[in-house]
């Protein structure tokens, strides 16, 4: 029930742009609230950019449309604004959403991404999805997307993680050159939770330049981290469940960062992942 109270709550701060996957288990809540909003008359559905995911385990072609027919049944919802690719590779497809042998290793799928690319374009041509996108791909899948021989779409946007202590300098100049939005994920430095999160690197909001910059603007750590990425193009989706905090993120359109600032800020970048994503 958190989840639908959260979302309801930021609806309520002004957000419009929510971030689900089927894989986070809640998206019958997101959905619930988005229809909560709209039956309230706070939102119409066109003012929602819900953004879901295609899981590791249905990247074969035939199981794409299927799953995010799935997500839409789950989300009560017509169409998705964005799907998106959630990973470049595949785990073998079955109910098992992270599928291991007896050894306890994962059991990959062979499957073709570009194969997996057609399939989403047909979900955008079927109407199921306004645009279409991926996440966690490099350049190199990128460009293996972009030079598919036929390619009716090209991904709109690539969600990585990006922050200030991973600004993905290369990646986002590829980007930007190709018009691809960058969607920054974990934009605070994650929840350091040690089962997923690589917390040998320094926690983000503790950062001396960031707070001193913060006390300036009579900001947080968390809005200026924010405030960073959005100013300089970068697309965040901060997650937070407390009240207080989901305010907090969205009060970042009031002030705004110096070049000497976005360069320190910039300079803090430390190539370190805290999502490393090991499988
Ligand atoms: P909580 O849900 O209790 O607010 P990220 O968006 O980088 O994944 O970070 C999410 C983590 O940051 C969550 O643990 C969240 O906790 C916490 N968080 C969210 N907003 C803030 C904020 N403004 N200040 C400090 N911590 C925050």
């Amino acid at each position: 029930g958190s989840c639908l109270e959260a979302v309801k709550i930021a609806i309520d701060a002004g957000y419009r742009h929510i971030d689900g996957a089927f894989v986070y288990f809640n998206e019958h809540e997101v959905g619930q609230a988005i229809r909560e909003k709209i039956a309230e008359g706070k939102i119409k559905r066109e003012d929602i950019f819900y953004c879901g995911k295609l899981w590791n385990t249905c990247h074969p072609p035939e199981l794409v449309r299927p799953t995010l027919e799935k997500t839409l049944k789950i989300l009560q919802l017509d169409y998705v604004d964005l799907y998106i690719i959630e990973l470049p590779m595949a785990f073998k497809p079955g109910d098992a959403l992270y599928p291991r042998d007896e050894n306890g290793k994962f059991i990959y799928h062979e499957t073709d991404l570009c194969a997996t690319w057609e399939a989403m374009e047909a979900c955008k041509d079927a109407g199921l999805a306004k645009s279409i996108g991926v996440s966690n791909f490099n350049r190199r899948q990128l460009e293996m997307i972009m030079n598919k021989p036929g390619l009716k779409y090209k991904p709109v946007s690539n969600q990585v993680e990006c922050h200030p202590y991973f600004t993905q300098p290369k990646l986002s100049e590829f980007c930007r050159q190709h018009d691809i939005v960058i969607v920054g994920y974990s934009p605070l430095g994650t929840s350091r939770d040690e089962s997923w999160v690589n917390v040998s690197s320094p926690p983000l909001l503790k950062d001396p330049v960031l707070n001193a910059i913060g006390k300036k603007y009579n900001k947080t750590a968390a809005q200026v981290a924010l405030r960073f990425n959005v100013q300089r193009g970068v697309v965040v989706i901060p997650k937070s469940f407390n009240p207080q905090r989901i305010r907090e993120n969205f009060q970042i359109f009031d002030f705004s960062l110096t070049d000497k600032e976005m360069k320190e800020i910039e300079a803090l970048n430390k190539n370190v992942r805290y999502v490393e994503l090991l499988m």
